[in-house]
């Protein structure tokens, strides 16, 4: 979808990929045609999760298409201050590594701000950094991710049109946002040196791209609140070319995605009716069968009257569907009628597969599901699809080696092996961890930790062991943040286990949102395997479900299960989710949430309930929701 928003250009693409290679392409055309005209590329580049894919594209052309970056000359938005360029969080180790390492640009065309510079140096250094890029022409194409905050570059809400290269302070939430990274919010620097919104201002054409649920709320402050200083990026409104390029889920709170019927005239099905209608409902805080013909006709909605009929058969109809969706078999209900039910009665018992991305997503996200299918006789494997071992502390695991060793002199193990883990834990401890690489030794030790919780957890929920698998998917174990791409072994080892298992439904969590995309990663190699097995006859017969809770749940108009949890089952999956002793109480990657795992998941839960209660239909205690992936 493309079209003009005021005067921005947006585009909104179904995925980061396609939108990612959009982009690419625009800069090959400028590289070729300057080469055309024996000038130099001027590139502004930004670091983050944002422009990764464009990244890797730009790679690919030079390996397979030959583009040569000889003539290109790169200035980098910003750096951490205080950062050696060698860190592992440093934009520079970044940029090498995503890009420069793997082109052929030359090294002196490429400028990213020091992060190690004399503190009463700062201000010479940035006017001079300012002055190379006027001295190389000005910028050609800019590309810019947004932060929360809506800053662009590290440009944080206060900063004015007018500002240049220049040291500024980091606000709050963008810290909390880098903390993964940096293995903690106490790790990550205050302050940055970033280009300023004028030096952005300058460059002939911006790409400002944003990826997931995440950035929705900011990019519709962004482009439909006026410009102001508390939004940096509402600045671009007053560049002459600028393109703001979505994927559907950063886009979900724009009118296009949002209210499309709002702005033209749309196609009126049962899902778009659905969610126009749940809409209504919610601005006008009234119940599905309360809406009135005068309703729909004053917010927008007369083209559904005309086309669908009066608003007492669109209610109904619209009642129905949502009443369809709660069932309390979500492995369907034997022998009972099931053309009206989300799932259906046969087979029964059925094999159920969920696939956890981390350890503890299962009970987290769909607990109450989980425990309904066993007490109601389903054969129910779980597959942990990572490890999760980043997410343990390094104090946390070295008491368990601590435990473990004692133990050994306890049992007088004189020659055991974990005298020498123990030395090589102890060292990296007290070394600096910025720059040591974490020992595997430990990365194990996490591992470990992480399984026998998500074993106890299984256990608590009556699953069988032999249904309980690791899958250990290799693209995840590099022990740090950033992760290797989606491998071919990670799609095998999912077509094996699948293929081993021959389930009748499949839960996937579909929650796009956690901070490092490791969901997203895990739910695009079960859909390359689906994809792979679609033509086994079992696989025909198979519903997989998507499933959310532990960082954002399915809008209600899109839900085709939701599963009512009673008070009793709550307090189950609460238990369940205890288990997870090392995510408790204050964990490795929290988010800008500051609830536990458990609290977030019950109120959503809980939320989701009161949602429905108010359309109209039974109060529960609680619901987990479902939408079910058609492939
Ligand atoms: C990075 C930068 C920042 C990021 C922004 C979004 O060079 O200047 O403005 O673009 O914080 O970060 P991601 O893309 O990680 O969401």
């Amino acid at each position: 979808m493309s079209r003009m928003h005021e005067t921005l250009e947006l585009k909104i693409y179904e995925n980061s990929v396609e939108a990612s290679k959009d982009i690419a392409l625009h800069i090959k055309k400028l590289i070729l045609d300057r080469q055309k005209e024996g000038k130099m590329a001027v590139l502004g580049l930004a670091t983050g999760s944002s422009p990764i894919e464009v990244y890797n594209e730009l790679v690919r052309m030079h390996k397979e298409e030959g583009l040569s970056f000889k003539n290109v000359v790169s200035f980098n938005l910003d750096e951490y201050f205080g950062l050696d360029p060698k860190s592992k969080q440093s934009y520079h180790r970044f940029m090498n590594e995503y890009l420069f390492n793997h082109i052929d640009i030359k090294k002196e065309n490429i400028h990213i701000p020091q992060g190690k510079v004399d503190f009463d140096y700062v201000d010479t250094y940035c006017a001079a950094y300012e002055n190379q890029i006027l001295l190389a022409g000005g910028i050609d194409i800019q590309l810019l991710g947004i932060g929360r905050t809506g800053h662009i570059g590290f440009n944080e809400p206060g900063s004015s049109l007018e500002s240049v290269t220049r040291m500024v302070t980091l606000d709050n939430l963008t810290r909390i946002d880098a903390a993964p990274a940096f293995n903690g919010i106490h790790n990550v620097p205050h302050n940055a040196i970033t280009m300023g919104i004028d030096s952005i201002m300058k460059s002939e054409k911006v790409f400002l791209m944003a990826w997931g649920e995440g950035k929705a709320e900011i990019i519709e402050k962004a482009l439909n609140h006026r410009i102001s200083e508390h939004i940096p990026a509402s600045f671009l409104k007053k560049h002459a070319n600028v393109s703001i390029v979505l994927d559907t889920p950063a886009a979900a709170e724009l009118a296009e995605v949002k209210t499309p019927w709002l702005l033209d005239s749309v196609e009126w099905t049962d899902k778009q009716i659905r969610k126009a209608v749940v809409w209504l409902c919610e601005k006008l805080d009234k119940s599905i069968l309360k809406l009135t013909s005068a309703d729909y006709n004053e917010h927008g909605m007369s083209e559904l009257i005309t086309k669908k009929g009066a608003a007492y058969k669109i209610n109904i109809n619209v009642f129905n569907q949502l009443q369809h969706t709660i069932t309390g078999w979500p492995g369907g209900k034997p022998k009972a009628d099931d053309s009206q039910r989300p799932e259906r009665a046969n087979p029964y018992p059925k094999t159920s597969l969920i696939f956890s991305p981390h350890p503890d997503d299962d009970v987290i996200s769909m607990g109450g599901t989980l425990m309904r299918l066993v007490d109601q006789g389903h054969n129910v494997h779980v597959a942990y699809q990572v490890s999760g071992n980043i997410a343990v502390f390094d104090d946390y695991a070295f008491n368990y080696l601590d435990f473990a060793s004692d133990l050994d002199k306890l049992l007088d193990n004189e020659n055991s092996k974990l005298k020498k883990i123990f030395a090589e834990v102890a060292d990296y401890t007290n070394s600096d961890k910025s720059i040591t690489k974490e020992p595997k030794s430990l990365l194990r030790i996490k591992g470990l930790i992480r399984r026998n919780e998500a074993k106890s957890a299984s256990r608590f929920c009556k699953i069988k062991a032999e249904n309980v698998h690791f899958m250990d998917l290799p693209f995840y174990e590099t022990g740090e943040v950033k992760k290797n791409p989606l491998g071919d072994e990670d799609i095998r080892l999912t077509v094996d286990l699948m293929k081993e298992i021959k389930p009748h439904q499949i839960f996937v969590a579909g929650d796009l949102s956690d901070p490092h995309g490791t969901h997203r990663v895990c739910l695009d190699a079960v859909f390359k395997a689906v994809n792979i097995l679609k033509d086994e006859e079992w696989m025909k017969d198979c519903i997989v479900w998507m499933y959310r809770g532990a960082w954002q749940e399915w809008n209600i108009g899109e839900i085709d299960m939701a599963v009512p949890i009673s008070p009793e089952e709550l307090l189950q999956k609460r238990w369940a989710i205890f288990k997870h002793q090392s995510q408790k109480d204050g964990v490795a990657f929290q988010g800008d949430d500051n609830r536990e795992f458990w609290q977030r998941s019950e109120d959503r839960n809980r939320s989701t309930a009161r949602i429905y209660d108010k359309l109209g239909m039974a109060e529960y205690e609680a619901m987990e929701a479902f939408v079910e992936w058609k492939f």
